[in-house]
């Protein structure tokens, strides 16, 4: 969702502040603004719908000279997308600038107020209040010291928040300070930075600061950081967060997009995940942070994710009812948080999946679950992340940034975490052997040499993506753990072809899905060895019957198919049947990015869609 970045130093502001901005383009965005000091002491800036290459060349026209400057890539949610709605947005003086990301909830209460004392509004945004109200402070009670303006704002808003503010009257200084949604600071020789994750920063330090809620950060321009608690006590050791990935893996690479790029780093970032895991407790996870007695006294566990996450989460229970046998329910967070009639069990361990660590809808029903009195336990990809900050202990999945909007690696990578967790499980409770735990841990180690056998197929899925020309809609079948698979193929192709799929358990399709099918109409079904193969295999008939065109992800050998089917996606044997939804996905994710790009879509950054869902 929205991007923060501001810098104040010896470099020229604007250049940063546009590459910082093109780096956060992956959190998702509909237009973008820069405003920095002028030498002479004024605000200029520049801002406009549409992609930071365009505010690139507004900036370039602008010819934006100083060096203390904020910007920000802003994500609809109150106003349309426009140029007036773009941030910064300024005061009435058009002295202090701000950019925010979150959403100011009593926004239009204090909007009244601000205009019956006389305040011009020159957007339709909540964010704009916040400039007003830092205005006030600064022209009353906090009069020459902008950290106390801004703390005197925040005092009155109610909601989450990421901001950043520069003020022409203070040249040289930003004061920034967060509410729920994460900032991060940066102290180089070259001067002092923000932004909104470390992506940006990775460029020019590999040593940030994370900021605690309602801290507020003064950056000076030679580099220096004050940092100042909620209760106005400087901060002497904030934490610290090494960025341990090279800023190269943030690009390219010889890549056409991200999406290809980060499809292929699956087989490595599974071997990361799982390197040194065999350990004297069957499967080493010390991140789990309960001891053997309260994982053998676990009778439940509640997986909470939303979108990809979830999919994840649903072939985790899979394999968590079969090595751990413990009972496990998936939920959508935004289901989750507002289900007022939820039973708890005791003993419930609850397991929230995120890629990001930053979805509000995941992070309210982890708090809710912390509050029913549940150990919460995070899977996530970033580092220092909102969800790792707030659970008792934390798995990081450890698949690189991910910078294309749809989730591949993070995803795979969610699902063999959730694996490791299984045995974890299993072992301390006592339904899995040693032995036992060793065999399924050597099976996932096959994962990275059959994922790469997929990779080099990627031909079967550029053939098979002519199937979807000129067709406005797509069914997805699966059964058991498949049918994950098939949700996960049909939201990849949704989100990135703009192509309507619909996925559905393949038995469930006879009670109305069916209607759909007519000659020509692509039919996805993952449908490899197994004991559901030949139940899919009539949903598969039930299909071809009707004219569908079938795509199969089979496993390779299986003649039926090969006979039957339009097009193949061919799967290597796999030692476990658990495994497979990591290696098989990798077809549907190939598939999608073949589908969209045929449409002439950039595949890395769909519309509407943002990378961290801050928002409720
Ligand atoms: C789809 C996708 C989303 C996310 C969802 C949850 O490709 O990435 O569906 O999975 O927004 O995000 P996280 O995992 O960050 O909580």
């Amino acid at each position: 969702m929205c991007g923060v970045v501001g810098y104040t130093g010896k470099r020229q502001a604007v250049d940063w502040l546009l590459d910082g901005l093109q780096t956060l383009e992956y959190r998702g965005y509909d237009s973008a603004g820069v405003q920095v000091v002028s030498p002479s002491g004024n605000l200029h800036g520049v801002k406009c719908a549409g992609r930071v290459a365009i505010l690139r060349e507004r900036a370039h026209t602008a010819n934006l000279h100083g060096t203390c400057g904020i910007g920000h890539t802003r994500w609809a949610t109150h106003g349309t997308p426009t140029d007036r709605n773009a941030h910064p947005h300024l005061d009435c003086t058009g002295r202090i600038a701000i950019v925010h990301n979150g959403i100011i909830e009593n926004y239009q209460q204090l909007k009244r107020e601000l205009m019956a004392d006389g305040h011009e509004f020159r957007s339709d945004t909540d964010s704009e209040v916040v400039a007003h109200l830092v205005e006030e402070a600064w022209a009353g009670p906090a009069r020459g010291d902008l950290a106390a303006a801004v703390r005197n704002a925040c005092d009155r808003l109610e909601g989450s928040w990421a901001l950043a503010v520069a003020c022409a009257d203070v040249p040289g200084e930003l004061v920034v300070t967060r509410l729920g949604s994460p900032l991060v600071v940066a102290s180089t020789d070259d001067g002092a930075y923000v932004a909104s994750d470390v992506m940006p920063l990775s460029s020019v330090t590999s040593r940030v600061f994370q900021l605690d809620d309602r801290d507020i950060a003064t950056l000076h321009a030679d580099g220096s950081i004050d940092i100042v608690d909620r209760d106005g006590r400087l901060v002497s050791n904030p934490v610290a967060m090494e960025i341990d990935w090279d800023a190269s893996a943030a690009r390219l690479g010889g890549y056409s997009d991200f999406m290809a790029k980060e499809i292929s780093e699956q087989p490595e970032a599974i071997e990361r995940l799982l390197a040194g895991r065999l350990g004297k407790h069957g499967i080493e996870l010390d991140e789990l942070k309960l001891g053997k007695e309260e994982l053998a006294a676990l009778r439940h566990v509640v997986i909470i994710a939303c979108g990809t996450s979830y999919h994840a989460g649903l072939t985790a229970k899979v394999a968590i009812e079969r090595w751990a046998k413990i009972p496990v329910s998936v939920e959508y967070a935004s289901e989750f948080i507002y289900d007022d009639d939820y039973l708890v069990p005791d003993h419930t361990l609850c397991v929230v999946i995120t890629q990001s660590g930053e979805t509000a809808d995941t992070l309210a029903a982890a708090r809710r679950m912390r509050g029913m009195g549940c150990d919460v336990f995070a899977i996530t990809n970033v580092l220092g992340s909102t969800a790792a900050r707030e659970a008792d202990g934390t798995l990081y999945v450890q698949a690189g940034p991910e910078v294309a909007v749809a989730s591949t690696k993070a995803y795979t990578a969610q699902m063999v975490a959730s694996f490791l967790l299984a045995l974890r499980l299993g072992f301390a409770n006592g339904r899995l052997t040693r032995d036992e735990v060793e065999k399924h841990l050597h099976d996932l180690e096959q994962i990275p040499d059959l994922m790469r056998e997929v990779l080099s197929r990627r031909w079967q899925d550029k053939q098979a993506a002519r199937r979807f020309r000129h067709k406005g809609s797509s069914l997805f079948l699966g059964r058991n753990v498949s049918s994950a698979t098939a949700f996960e193929g049909a939201l990849k192709l949704k989100e990135i072809s703009y192509l309507h799929a619909e996925a559905y358990p393949a038995g469930e399709m006879k009670h109305g899905p069916i209607a759909l099918l007519e000659p020509g109409f692509p039919v996805v079904a993952v449908v490899p060895a197994g004991h559901v193969h030949d139940k899919t295999m009539s949903n598969i008939q039930e299909c071809l019957a009707r004219g569908a065109s079938v795509i199969a992800v089979a496993t390779d050998g299986d003649e039926r198919v090969a006979k039957l089917c339009q097009e193949v996606l061919g799967v290597p044997n796999c030692p476990d049947d658990i495994i497979v939804p990591a290696v098989s996905v990798l077809h549907l994710q190939m598939l999608a990015r073949y589908v969209a790009r045929d449409r002439g879509y950039d595949v890395d950054k769909p519309r509407n869609l943002a990378k961290s869902v801050t928002v409720e």
